[in-house]
């Protein structure tokens, strides 16, 4: 998988909300298969504003049918690219786009889907559920939060979609100027009115962390299981601020790591994570949030252990096929060695 990046004109801008403003991005043709991609990933965008190069992470709002490459940012305070996106770009402008990544990924169009977004957590929701339609799965539900019906991101889109499939695609709004939240009694309700299909179908969740914690907590409080439920954080969910100073002793803090078929030996000081040490030596590594979210830094452990704190993005399969995410990763014993080249 390619970690590189490539300047990459947009195509096409459309302000969807009055903070929310959607970028597609003109793929060249022999980019095309590098750009590939599967619905409910993202692309990792890069540019310098000032002195400083900042990176983040949009998930792609559309489906791989459409043979479009769009992302959808919404305006935050103080948010750096969401303001450079939102008040600077224009057509014709090129920005540096990594190829798309992510596990936040719907691969069975056999089994009923049912989805939770609020915000612009709506944008992989958005992929999901276009490509779940396109494959002809029969039961596609949305609950989906915005503070108030001018703040719905896509809802030309969703209510055209909604009449083209009539039963197969149930939508509904909560807005929460009117406080309609999707807390947990609301979603425990949701899903225990889905009778059967709650034990049946696959729940994709995504928004700002405390929206995934009640849902996530009221899908279990109906009896849904872990495993059926997939969440894609677009925010780092708040967690104590600080990360361990515990010094690493002996060996424990010479690793290997591979990219790019070389393998680098690094010494870790003893509050660098793995990615950290390899920015350091100037090996260029993917990252985005460096914070545990965005998985665009995930490596495979080959050998000893590697420690995460505040894990946000990867899932217990992954972690269970030895994958870490680097940016919060730290050895645990000696003879750590990771590579970006099997992910
Ligand atoms: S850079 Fe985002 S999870 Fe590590």
């Amino acid at each position: 998988m390619s970690t590189s990046f490539h300047k990459i004109k947009v195509k096409e801008l459309v302000k969807e909300t009055k903070d929310a403003i959607s970028i597609e991005f003109d793929i060249p043709e022999e980019l095309k298969g590098a750009f590939e991609f599967k619905a409910g990933q993202y692309l990792t965008l890069k540019t310098s504003i000032g002195a400083e190069e900042i990176r983040r992470s949009y998930s792609l709002c559309t489906a791989p049918f459409e043979a479009k490459w769009k992302v959808t940012s919404k305006k935050v305070k103080d948010g750096k690219m969401s303001n450079y996106l939102y008040d600077q770009i224009s057509i014709g402008d090129s920005l540096e786009v990594m190829p798309p990544k992510g596990s936040f990924t719907a691969d069975k169009k056999d089994k009923p889907v049912i989805l939770f977004a609020a915000g612009s957590g709506i944008t992989p929701i958005m992929s999901i559920l276009k490509d779940q339609l396109e494959a002809g799965n029969q039961i596609v539900n949305l609950y989906y939060g915005s503070r108030s019906e001018e703040d719905v991101i896509f809802k030309r889109e969703l209510d055209g979609i909604s009449q083209e499939n009539g039963h197969r695609f149930l939508l509904q709004h909560f807005f929460s100027s009117n406080g309609e939240r999707l807390d947990k009694e609301r979603v425990e309700s949701i899903a225990n009115g889905l009778k059967v299909l709650k034990e049946q179908a696959d729940f994709f969740i995504c928004g700002p962390a405390g929206m995934i914690e009640s849902t996530k907590l009221g899908l279990e409080a109906a009896g849904v299981n872990a495993n059926q439920i997939h969440v894609e954080y677009f925010a780092s969910p708040d967690s104590p601020k600080g990360i361990s100073q515990e010094v690493v002793s002996g060996s424990v803090e010479e690793i290997t790591v591979v990219i790019d078929e070389e393998e680098y030996q690094i010494t870790l000081d003893a509050t660098e994570t793995i990615l950290e040490g390899a920015e350091r030596i100037g090996i260029d590594p993917p990252f985005s949030c460096h914070s545990g979210v965005c998985t665009t830094c995930k490596a495979k452990v080959i050998s000893g252990e590697v420690e995460m704190e505040n894990n946000f993005g990867l899932g217990q399969d992954e972690i269970d096929e030895g994958y870490v995410l680097t940016c919060i990763g730290r050895p645990s014993c000696a003879g750590v060695k990771v590579s970006w080249d099997e992910v």
